[in-house]
């Protein structure tokens, strides 16, 4: 804004300045030649006027019609006197205020006659002398007393000095104001002249992108094109690319898929994630053994497919008690670990590990973000707990990374992942590090309301943080309004809704909503025989019949995730429906996790007690039958969760506040004999997607047992009917589809900034804003964005 006001402000000064220099140069002397030819002009006139009366005054010997004649003229104030001489010492007439003694003298003569105030006074009057030639005989005595032979009166004409000054002074003004105008307007036509230029060569970028580069292909561009068309074509290209992908239905998305993506969109870019957990952890075993474990966390379920895919960096806390002693002396690991004899694996990546003490690791991970952030995102009930030494830890902490990502960064623009709320201030440091990175931030769980989370003390840092970022993805479209509406009531940020997006300290974020998701694989061949082999395991393990009916829950021990209520669901159907006591079962895989904070322990101690208590009480009910909650608290590695998931007919997913909940989508695609029962909390993000499950409010705990009735008596059509369409969608929207979208957004961010250099570079004006955002916007139109957006598409369409 500031640069097109000097474009236009800049040359309208220097247009006037250069115009009223020349208006001083030029209006003096033509307006002192003018006034000059006027005064001159208006004696000659006097002299025509009286020349008549001046000869018959002579010939009659009497002045008084030439007086009266003289004093009518003297009446306009341009005039100040009028005298007729027949010599220089006589004067035949004179108006009444011609100074008599002056007679018709000149120079020297005329000082002496009226000393020398009155003549300085007579210097500044314009006055005129004309001969009048006269008759020889007229006149009589008068005139040929000073020539004989005829000869000439001469005609005195003063004329007002100031009055001359003052019409002077008016057509100067009037000058000046017509340079002015003529300034103005020459201006103005500067202004529109480069405006239209501007306009043209927009015009001309915008055809170039809206004919599909034809023009450009044909040499048809216009010259001043030409220096981008290497960049437009490039970014044609990839849009075109972006659509064709994602506007084939019948595409599959794959790992090859991404690879694809990668290759052709961010081709030799360097791709680094950052996040807490990190993906392999190396643990000590008592007999000094080492073992790999893998972390139950949604998270990195669902990024390691995109590392694996990219080969990149991944940067994480090095938190196992072996991980120090299997790490390179730059804290490096290559990951995944090949089993002994194994060959090397072809999708390798690294992984940076990040050391830190204990001290740190409360603050920062326990305190600031699990006692804070975490109670403050989720709507659990659970009051957050804000200490000013956390806060003080987790900006440490963060800088730390930010220093371990600028430091495995290899070129100044990488594309940087960064995961989850334990780093929120990440982004903004990483930008002071690493200015023009393309830094990706996902925020894994919910974004609370304003007022929710105008509780934390520190709100506006944790904002400012955030938006360091390129692009700044949430679960659903809801919990990305939720954080545009944060930002409006806390910070002087320009939000544009029309195109999701804030600008913020020279740095503009996009928000957008990114359902993350699953890897997806197609049904194995031996799917039947599988599942059917897993169901019978799973219950002769439990010392089940065959027919015992199972539901799995499977959570990190978490306040979140409902699980007291899910139980007290089931003890519900089971007062309500004692045909199932004896013959149903809850299989509770929890694996611990924070337990040394207060609420996880507590929690442990609540899950506890409640699992004892209601298999007591069906105990009492049906003694020497199984027990309807079997709880296992305990880690699970992902092979055996998903035989879990095969085995049992039921799932129950019933989490107070969740960002999406993985768990939902592992079951469902974990069901290739497609049947089997999904109950899904609507508090869920998952729930926004997965509608043909039996969706349930988990407070309310009739209704969660109501459709756990629901699902044990389900005919297997529908069950087969639901869940082939959930499955359907989560073929289409898996991990590698949420990983591209991203990938996709971030490519078409950093090639905007390449075009958008480029226009500097060529023009020296910024592009607008808006300019490049079309491919973003098409290609959401082609893609249908999220399930969600795909949803709202499908709804306008049938409207
Ligand atoms: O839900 C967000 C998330 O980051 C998950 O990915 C992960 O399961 C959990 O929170 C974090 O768990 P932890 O604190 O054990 O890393």
């Amino acid at each position: 804004m500031l640069r097109l006001s000097l474009a236009f402000i800049v040359p309208l000064v220097v247009v006037l300045g250069v115009l009223g220099v020349l208006s001083m140069q030029v209006s003096g002397p033509l307006l002192q030649g003018w006034t000059q030819r006027e005064l001159d002009e208006r004696a000659g006139l006097v002299s025509k006027a009286l020349h008549g009366a001046i000869m018959l005054s002579l010939e009659e010997g009497n002045q008084s019609e030439l007086s009266q004649q003289i004093e009518s003229l003297t009446e306009d104030e341009r005039l100040y006197a009028i005298a007729v001489c027949t010599s220089p010492n006589a004067v035949l007439a004179a108006s009444r205020n011609y100074p008599a003694e002056l007679a018709c003298a000149e120079g020297r003569d005329a000082t002496t006659r009226v000393g020398p105030a009155m003549a300085r006074w007579l210097s500044q009057m314009h006055v005129r002398r004309i001969d009048l030639p006269v008759a020889p005989a007229a006149g009589g005595g008068l005139v040929s007393d000073a020539a004989p032979d005829g000869g000439h009166v001469t005609l005195v004409v003063m004329q007002n000095p100031a009055e001359a000054g003052r019409r002077d002074q008016q057509a100067r003004n009037y000058l000046t104001m017509l340079f002015v105008g003529l300034g103005v307007v020459l201006a103005l036509l500067f202004i529109t002249v480069a405006n239209w230029g501007w306009r043209h060569w927009i015009n001309g970028v915008r055809r170039v992108l809206s004919d599909g580069g034809q023009a450009a292909a044909l040499g048809r561009a216009s010259p001043e094109i030409q220096p981008l068309l290497p960049d437009l074509r490039r970014l044609l290209r990839s849009v075109h690319e972006d659509r064709r992908i994602l506007k084939d239905t019948t595409i599959e998305w794959r790992p090859e898929t991404l690879k694809l993506l990668l290759r052709e969109h961010l081709s030799g870019d360097e791709v680094i994630v950052v996040s807490n957990r990190e993906p392999y952890i190396h643990q000590r075993n008592e007999d000094g053994t080492i073992r790999v474990q893998r972390p139950a966390s949604g998270l990195v379920t669902a990024v390691e497919p995109v590392m694996r895919a990219c080969s990149g960096t991944w940067v994480a806390h090095g938190s196992g008690s072996a991980d120090a002693d299997v790490v390179d002396a730059r804290s490096r690991v290559r990951v995944p670990p090949i089993p002994e004899g194994g060959e090397p694996l072809h999708d390798a990546y690294t992984l940076r590990r990040v050391w830190l003490s204990a001290e740190e690791e409360r603050g920062y991970y326990y305190g600031f973000a699990n006692e804070g952030l975490w109670p403050l995102c989720h709507i659990a009930h659970v009051r957050p707990v804000f200490r000013e030494e956390d806060w003080q830890q987790y900006r440490a902490v963060n800088a730390r990374f930010a220093d371990a990502v600028a430091d495995e960064a290899r070129t100044d623009n990488p594309v940087v992942l960064v995961q989850d709320y334990h780093f929120a201030l990440l982004p903004r440091m990483l930008r002071a590090r690493l200015p023009r990175a393309t830094i990706i931030t996902f925020w894994h769980i919910p974004w609370p309301n304003p007022e929710s989370f105008g509780i934390c003390p520190w709100a506006r840092e944790i904002l400012e943080g955030m938006l360091g970022s390129t692009i700044l993805g949430f679960h659903t479209p809801y919990h990305c309004q939720n954080f545009m509406a944060t930002v409006d009531r806390f910070l002087e940020a320009r939000i544009t809704q029309e195109d999701q997006s804030v600008s913020f300290m020279g740095q503009r974020t996009q928000v957008r909503d990114y359902p993350i998701s699953i890897p997806w694989h197609p049904p194995a061949d031996d799917a039947l025989s599988r599942a059917q082999a897993d169901q019978s395991a799973l219950r002769e393990a439990m010392g089940l019949s065959p027919e015992h009916r199972l539901a799995i829950g499977v959570d990190r021990l978490d306040y979140t995730k409902g699980i007291v209520e899910r139980m007290l669901a089931v003890e519900r159907l089971l007062d309500r429906h004692p045909m199932w006591l004896g013959r149903f079962s809850l299989v509770q895989i929890a694996a611990p996790t924070r337990s040394s904070l207060e609420a996880y322990s507590a929690l442990d101690h609540r899950v506890r007690e409640e699992a004892r208590r209601i298999n007591a009480w069906a105990a009492e009910r049906a003694p020497g039958t199984p027990p309807p909650i079997i709880l296992l608290i305990e880690q699970h590695d992902s092979e055996s969760v998903r035989r879990h998931y095969r085995a049992c007919e039921i799932a129950m997913v019933t989490s107070l506040h969740d960002g999406m909940n993985l768990v939902a989508k592992e079951y469902v695609a974990a069901r290739e004999t497609g049947d089997g029962v999904l109950i899904l909390s609507r508090f869920a993000g998952a729930a926004s997607e997965l509608h043909e499950a039996l969706v349930v409010n988990p407070y309310h705990i009739e209704e969660t047992a109501d459709a756990l009735a629901k699902a044990l008596t389900m005919h297997p059509a529908e069950q087969r009917e639901r869940m082939r369409a959930m499955r359907t969608r989560l073929a289409d929207f898996n991990i590698y589809r949420w990983a591209g979208r991203m990938l996709l957004d971030a490519a078409d961010e950093r090639q905007r900034a390449r075009v958008q250099d480029r226009i500097v570079q060529v023009s020296g004006v910024v592009a607008p804003e808006g300019l490049f955002r079309a491919p973003w916007r098409a290609r959401q139109a082609a893609n249908g964005g999220s399930p969600a957006a795909a949803e709202r598409g499908k709804r306008a369409h049938k409207v």
